[in-house]
């Protein structure tokens, strides 16, 4: 039978230990989760701020309701542009340091509708290998030349620019923090290159925005780089704890974008409360730096503690702490060993990092207490004495 297929395709995803099923979470998204019915410390979340369950976002979103109603009706282009849309491109203009600023409904969607828009046949796109899924199929869809340089390796994108010498245009194309290795693009040097291949830079910030550069605007702001990136993209679902996401540039990008992106086109705008939430948890974002102390503060307590139980983890600066294990199965193994402890850390397998680098991911909040990395850190080295020795032999 035809349809066959797909109860061999669970097997086969069963049989490599690559099986995924979803978990439940009741209540809200704090620096603790009730997961499948249980208590356990959250290391698993992109909220680093921990501001997705913050009074200020749900009152903007209760009050945009009460003001605009709940569904946008339409596309942008057609009904669906309320005030809303447009006071939040002007914050994130704004925030960016930019001329505008275009909303998109999710950074998926952002990704692939502005690579396909930008690059297209006779053009060549240069990609770190280690891109998101989203910057993967967005390269895919424009039907432009993908080079793929290694990971941060400034020698390979050089040589990818020369051998994308004839293309039409050239497109970089980089998160600014890497989101399953927490490592930063080597973006000042990254941008030299560009100006001087003439290649224009694409930046995803998804997860740089909210946590760096000093009013949380970002890599880019971090690195005052904001004149000599010509696309900066993002997301308002992580950091910024809603939904949605964003491209920050010039005037004319964005109207580009509004006239040929399909995936901005061709889709329901944004609800009102959505918008709402993230005009809110902007201001919060400039106007608590502290959130970003803390987060620091706490990266280093998690980081410090781990080391001084002999995990290695890889190069990060970010919250995002990535522990590598390397065969998936024992990886799943060691992320259920914790949980069943209390302490959520994601194991995180192919196709979402290469094969043989699966890894904890192991992700901190502004809002974690001392209390709560302490007990991580006991539960990690009572895991590494007990279970940790049985599941790295197999
Ligand atoms: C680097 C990166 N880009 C884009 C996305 C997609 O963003 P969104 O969750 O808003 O679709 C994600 C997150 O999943 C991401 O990690």
């Amino acid at each position: 039978m035809v349809v066959d297929f797909i109860s061999k395709e669970l097997e086969a995803l069963q049989d490599a230990g690559l099986y995924r099923r979803l978990r439940r979470v009741e209540g809200d998204q704090g620096s603790t989760l009730m997961l499948d019915g249980r208590e356990v410390i959250n290391f698993s979340s992109n909220n680093y701020l921990g501001i997705a369950n913050h009074p200020a976002l749900a009152a903007a979103a209760k009050a945009a309701i009460d003001r605009y109603g709940c569904g946008s009706g339409a596309s942008r282009l057609i009904s669906g542009n309320m005030t809303l849309h447009e006071e939040l491109e002007a914050k994130l203009a704004q925030f960016k340091n930019t001329e505008a600023a275009l909303v998109f409904n999710s950074g998926f969607q952002a990704n692939i509708g502005i690579l396909s828009t930008l690059a297209g046949e006779g053009d060549a796109i240069l990609s770190d290998s280690l891109n998101h899924a989203s910057i993967i199929d967005g390269c895919r869809l424009s039907k432009a030349r993908t080079l793929v340089y290694a990971h941060c390796d400034l020698n390979g994108l050089e040589a990818a620019l020369k051998q994308a010498a004839s293309a039409r245009r050239r497109l970089i194309v980089t998160e600014t923090i890497f989101s399953m290795d927490g490592d930063e693009a080597p973006l000042a040097a990254v941008v030299d290159l560009a100006e001087k291949y003439d290649a224009m830079v694409m930046v995803d910030e998804a997860h740089g925005t909210g946590v760096f550069g000093a009013n949380g605007a970002g890599v880019v702001a971090k690195l005052g780089l904001a004149s000599r990136v010509l696309i900066q993209m993002g997301t308002l679902g992580k950091a910024l704890g809603g939904f949605g996401a964003y491209v920050a540039g010039s005037r004319e990008l964005c109207d580009l974008l509004i006239n040929r992106c399909r995936s901005f086109i061709f889709t329901t705008s944004l609800p009102p409360a959505v918008m709402a939430m993230a005009l809110a948890a902007i201001d919060l974002v400039q106007s608590e730096p502290q959130r970003r102390a803390a987060l620091r503060h706490n990266c280093q307590k998690l980081k410090t503690g781990l080391s001084r139980l002999g995990f290695e983890l890889g190069q990060s600066e970010s919250p995002i702490l990535p522990l590598i294990v390397g065969d998936a199965a024992r990886c799943m193994a060691l992320s259920a060993a914790l949980l069943d402890r209390g302490v959520f850390a994601q194991g995180i397998r192919p196709p979402t990092v290469p094969l043989g680098t699966s890894r904890l991911r192991i992700t901190l909040m502004a809002t974690h207490s001392m209390g709560q990395i302490e007990r991580a850190l006991s539960v990690f080295d009572e895991v590494k004495k007990r279970s940790w020795p049985a599941i790295t032999t197999s």
